[in-house]
């Protein structure tokens, strides 16, 4: 009987918030004195009893009764959305009343009117000192604060260096995410700028696109929760900027791309996403990008900027061009072109053009009475761009910039110093990112007391890039830290403070071993374990403007052809010494050597500190924990058609929706990774038998660490719809847990699952929609194995 009470009570909180639950707000917290990257998250309301925070347990069954799940607040303390404040409105209308049209036009365009050829002067807008108002200047971006665009040649302006989205999808850490936001929304105040131009959350349709290194993965659901943890961290300092709105998922030809798909597609799977770091993160801008969407450029695309982002997803900021992502890209446009531009791009929700002001020049021409342009709409532009600009306090000239103070600072030679704190988040990030992907017999962790001699073997690989810094170069893939692309988002962290493979063995491993290491496979002839490090260099993928763009295939040295390091792997594998493959990449690599290489790890772009991070893993001092925020295919073959040419036809199917459809198998799936000691998942908890469409459902799972080692686990939680006459994925995330177990500990954990996260997009009525019937979900390690189901109704 008692029990019996206890598990009543239980299903009433897990049924979700107490009808008391507060609204949530990020913390106001003024006190400068707390190190950047440590203020807290924002606080959990008073959900239930506490929360939902992990709990011990003893691993007894607890009896759940299941009940009618009601109408119920969400708790969860990355959706604190945006609610305009009365006195910034009031700021703004103070300013603006006085503001001419061309002070208006002034706030939406960047500098160098006319455009021309003026690069050196592309990430700002003017200050206005007449009213005290100050640009913007930005920064991109999505793995730390890029100081180095726009630095005289040879001048790289070092800050800190985060392993790259990709690598921090596969942590499934949205407090960590949270913590790496903060500190770069740090450094860009520190840096003296006042606008991040990130985060990257294009879907990753296709493995090859060449920037996949800068978005988190292939699921709408966990872009849009990294994403957001990512805003409310940046957005403690200074505003971001989510991109590319939206469909931005290949390189090569990107300003002419035209990407075609139906409604449920574009709703469902390339923009709900942004939906979710509209309404949960209170992102302040939007950043449309350079593809066509159904063949209108999405800069001007009406239904994209309008009918989805304000009318549907009911966002408040502003938006702006990606660079040069306006027709015509040619200064010899004539100014009936550009004027044509500007009003259709005005008419269709761009608030803002950049980096020039090129199309927008004509705004003076082509606004007022009879024009085309209503001066309402420019009137609504400037006052979207100055809610934001007073939001965050980067508005008023002669103000120090931002919602609080930097912790770190800017040396005189343009670089993050006192940033400490920081390069441990990106240690720590390094740490959960890194994935194991194969581990026959044990073969890691490297044993200290029987290993003497380690080979770290990689090869030295040239690339050659354009437009950008380090044009030619040699990736030394033993000892180089590997940071990412030399795009837009390139970031150059403080050598001296930065390690890569060869460093962080030399470090880790201790005096007790000695380390050679080089580019020969004959230097693992007198080694008893072999390191070889092989990957991408940022010619084989990046931004296009780089030179690099998309990849031709999956292959190491894909693109130069030489097959290198796919030989100098299959040369050290067939010595028969114990080994470990270790990839970098922003997606995935073939393996033709993988049934003879006992073990792999996929390092991705491990940041400023990944060498230390891995060796620690690869010494079994910390255990792996990163998994695949990707399907990982067996060929080519087996993904969807990636670039048909100017138009390509985006499938409602990609990544595990994909294979599950086609029923391929992929060599890992999506959640993939190995760990040192192993998890056993029970007592799968869904306490609603029906529910309504508004209800938040807990559910609840058990995690035992079933091995002898300490280990952190993601759990994942897949949602399918059994009688779903709709067109429906075979299953879709509907959330991700990270959880940290001593040998032998259960720990309870909860899934908060938003029943209107369910919808769909329905054609037919062109509106989102929860049918009723059966929900079913499913939890375990990864997509490819989901052991415990259960299910609920929906009324
Ligand atoms: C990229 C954007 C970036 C912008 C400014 C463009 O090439 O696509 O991601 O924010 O440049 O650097």
């Amino acid at each position: 009987m008692h029990k019996l009470r206890l598990s009543i009570l239980f299903a009433l909180v897990a049924c979700g918030c107490s009808a008391g639950c507060e609204h949530l707000t990020p913390p106001n917290n003024n006190n400068n004195n707390i190190d950047a990257g440590t203020l807290p998250p924002p606080p959990l309301a008073n959900c239930g009893d506490g929360g939902f925070a992990d709990m011990v347990v003893d691993g007894t069954d607890p009896n759940t009764v299941k009940m009618e799940c009601k109408s119920t607040d969400y708790c969860d303390p990355y959706a604190i959305g945006y609610t305009p404040d009365p006195a910034v409105q009031q700021q703004v209308n103070l300013t603006m009343g006085s503001m001419s049209l061309s002070e208006k036009a002034d706030q939406m365009r960047g500098t160098n009117p006319g455009g021309g050829s003026n690069y050196s002067d592309i990430f700002r807008t003017p200050d206005n000192a007449n009213k005290g108002i100050r640009g913007f200047l930005f920064r991109d971006g999505p793995n730390g604060v890029n100081l180095a665009a726009q630095l005289p040649s040879g001048k790289k302006g070092y800050s800190t260096t985060f392993p790259v989205p990709m690598a921090r999808g596969a942590t499934f850490d949205m407090d960590l995410e949270y913590k790496v936001g903060q500190a770069i929304g740090d450094e860009v105040i520190a840096s003296g700028n006042t606008m991040l131009l990130a985060p990257t959350v294009n879907i990753l349709r296709h493995p090859a696109w060449g920037r996949a290194q800068e978005t988190y993965g292939e699921d709408p659901f966990l872009l849009g929760r990294m994403g957001t943890a990512f805003v409310v961290g940046v957005q403690q300092f200074v505003p971001a900027c989510v991109k590319h709105y939206a469909a931005n998922n290949i390189e090569n030809g990107r300003g002419s791309a035209n990407a075609q798909m139906d409604e449920q597609t574009l709703r469902e799977i390339y923009t709900r996403h942004f939906e979710m770091i509209i309404r949960d993160g209170g992102v302040a801008c939007v950043m449309a990008s350079y593809n066509l969407i159904n063949g209108k450029k999405a800069t001007q695309n009406k239904h994209l900027l309008t009918d989805i982002l304000r009318d549907d997803f009911q966002f408040l900021g502003f938006v702006l061009s990606d660079w040069w992502a306006m027709p015509p890209g040619t200064a010899n446009a004539s100014s009936d072109a550009l004027s044509a531009n500007a009003a259709e791009a005005m008419g269709a929700g761009l608030d803002m053009e950049l980096p020039w002001a090129y199309n927008y020049q004509q705004m003076e021409a082509i606004t007022g009475p009879g024009k085309p342009v209503d001066e309402a709409r420019v009137t609504q532009a400037t006052r979207r761009i100055l809610e934001q600009k007073y939001r965050f306090k980067i508005g008023k000239m002669g103000e120090p910039a931002g919602l609080r103070p930097a912790m770190t600072t800017l040396s005189s030679q343009n670089s993050i110093e006192n940033n400490e704190g920081h390069i441990a988040i990106a240690h720590e990030a390094a740490l959960k990112a890194i994935t194991l992907l194969k581990n026959d017999s044990s073969t890691l962790p490297i044993k200290r007391g029987n290993v003497h001699t380690i080979a770290v073997i990689g090869a030295e690989v040239p690339y050659h890039v354009v437009n950008t810094d380090l044009a030619n170069g040699t990736v030394k893939f033993y000892s180089d830290p590997r940071l990412g692309d030399l795009g837009s988002g390139r970031v150059f962290p403080d050598p001296a403070k930065s390690s890569g493979p060869l460093a962080g063995i030399k470090q880790i491993g201790g005096s007790g071993i000695t380390v050679v290491s080089g580019a020969n496979a004959n230097l693992a002839d007198n080694a008893d374990f072999v390191v070889v490090v092989a990957g991408l260099t940022p010619e084989d993928e990046g931004e296009e403007y780089t030179g690099a763009g998309d990849r031709p295939n999956f292959s190491l040295d894909g693109k130069s052809g030489t097959n290198a390091q796919n030989n100098l792997i299959a040369a050290v594998a067939a010595k028969h010494k114990p080994m470990v493959v270790v990839l970098e990449g922003g997606s995935v690599i073939d393996m033709p050597w993988l049934s003879s290489v006992p073990a792999v790890v996929m390092a991705w772009y491990p940041g400023m500190d990944g060498g230390r991070a891995l060796a620690e893993l690869l010494f079994g001092d910390v255990n792996f924990s990163g998994k695949l925020p990707i399907s990982w295919p067996k060929k080519w073959e087996d993904e969807p058609t990636f670039n048909a040419g100017t138009t390509t036809s985006m499938d409602y199917y990609l990544g595990y929706r994909h294979f599950d459809k086609k029923g391929i198998a992929p060599l890992f799936p999506f959640g993939h990774g190995l760990s040192y000691t192993t998890f056993e998942y029970s007592h799968l908890q869904v306490p609603c038998s029906t529910i309504d469409k508004n209800a938040v459902v807990n559910v609840q799972v058990d995690i035992k660490n079933t091995g002898t080692v300490k280990g952190e686990e993601v759990a994942f939680l897949f949602a399918s719809y059994p009688g779903a006459t709709a067109r429906r994925p075979v299953k879709e995330l509907k959330g991700f847990h990270r959880v940290s177990l001593e040998p032998g500990q259960i720990k309870r954990i909860t899934f908060s699952l938003r029943v209107a996260d369910l919808k769909y997009w329905d054609s037919a009525s062109n509106s989102w929609k929860i049918d009723a019937g059966a929900v079913q979900l499913q939890v375990g390690p990864s997509a490819g194995n989901l052991p415990l189901k259960d299910s609920m109704t929906v009324n």
